[in-house]
């Protein structure tokens, strides 16, 4: 395919209003934050030990160290009820103050019910749900959809990214298996006011670029994840700079104003490279790939977390999330972080 399928042409989006700015699309509060790993941790070096590949190949190309590897015991789901459980906690309100569960993952641990279903179910409530599949976008088309029935009737919502991508990865091919773990984060979201202020959605953008599913499937009727590396980085660099810059421009709001990007964690040096073109001061990027590898439509809420926890989030902070994924797909959101 044309490589100008990913472009800042094809990620404008319809015209905005940029005269209250400060009023946000969508408004809602995070009330919580939790997340879930899986006990194993296998390092780059536990890797070398049994395929052609090294640490200093896999640090210097990806800034992976390590990444943890689910078990038998922990599925899809109970790292997504975890993870809830987790955020539950974090927000201080029961499970059954849920109205929705809206979970973004591509390796549910069946097709059908839902994994939503599955975790309201492990949660004992009567929760609405429905998964999305979007890959490594899952978790940001996941927020805005949550975002967007919040704002419409539902009180309270549960949005969470889970999966286990080293399910899908042959574990002998150097190419796929260095570059994924597994985990699950969630967030309690909130109905609020909308007003001049108000945390919530202030932009967002998404899009595909078509004839690149090969870049990164698992092909039907195979087991495993088929990648090409190089050209995906390139594609998913200008892909995340220009779908970021479509969705500041949605939210009236320009590189500068962003206090934190919290870019989808496939590849240290995507993130680099996206945040410079993008003019995002390094200092207020989050790297998150060391200890984690790429968790697709978890790694966002893991990523936020990592920054919370470092004290990086603060409220009313402009905060720009990204992702691009299989697909090839892509979609980002602007948003003014509140509890
Ligand atoms: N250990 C050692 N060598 C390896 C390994 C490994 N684990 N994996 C690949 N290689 C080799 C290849 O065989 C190739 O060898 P060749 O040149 O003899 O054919 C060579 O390394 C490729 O090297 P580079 O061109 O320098 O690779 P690059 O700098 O592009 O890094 C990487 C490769 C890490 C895969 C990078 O391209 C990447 O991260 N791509 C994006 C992957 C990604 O984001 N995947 C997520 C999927 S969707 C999403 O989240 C965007």
């Amino acid at each position: 395919m044309s490589t100008a399928s990913v472009s800042a042409r094809d990620t404008s989006s319809a015209s905005v209003d940029h005269s209250a700015p400060s009023i946000p699309r969508l408004a809602f509060a995070v009330a919580g934050i939790g997340v879930a790993l899986p006990t194993k941790r296998v390092t780059n070096r536990d890797l070398g030990a049994s395929m052609d590949t090294d640490h200093a190949w896999i640090v210097g190309r990806t800034g992976i160290h390590a990444r943890r590897v689910a078990g038998a015991d922990e599925s899809t789901t109970a790292l997504a009820s975890q993870a809830a459980v987790n955020a539950l906690g974090d927000a201080g309100i029961t499970p059954a103050t849920l109205d929705l569960i809206v979970i973004a993952t591509s390796t549910p641990d069946s097709g059908c019910p839902s994994t939503a279903a599955r975790v309201a179910s492990a949660l004992g409530v009567r929760a609405g749900g429905f998964d999305v599949n979007a890959a490594c976008c899952g978790f940001v088309h996941a927020l805005g959809a949550a975002a967007a029935l919040v704002a419409d009737s539902v009180g309270t919502a549960l949005v969470i990214g889970a999966d286990r991508y080293t399910s899908l990865t042959d574990p002998t091919d150097r190419n796929t298996a260095v570059l994924f773990g597994d985990g699950a984060g969630a967030m309690v979201i909130q109905k609020v006011t909308r007003r001049p202020g108000a945390p919530g959605i202030l932009g967002t953008d998404q899009g595909g670029a078509p004839r690149t599913l090969r870049l990164i499937e698992v092909t039907p009727g195979r087991d495993h994840l088929t990648m090409d590396g190089p050209d995906l980085f390139r594609r998913a660099t200008r892909a995340m700079v220009a779908s970021s810059a479509a969705a500041l421009d949605r939210a009236g709001l320009a590189a500068g104003h962003v206090d934190l990007f919290v870019p989808h964690q496939a590849n240290a040096r995507i993130i680099a490279a996206a945040a410079e073109r993008l003019g995002v001061d390094p200092a207020r990027v989050v790297v998150d790939v060391a200890e984690r590898a790429n968790t697709s439509a978890a790694s966002i809420p893991l990523a936020l977390h990592s920054a919370r926890s470092q004290g990086r989030l603060d409220a009313g902070a402009t905060v720009l999330l990204s992702s691009v994924g299989a697909g090839l797909g892509w979609a980002s959101l602007v948003m003014r972080w509140g509890r």
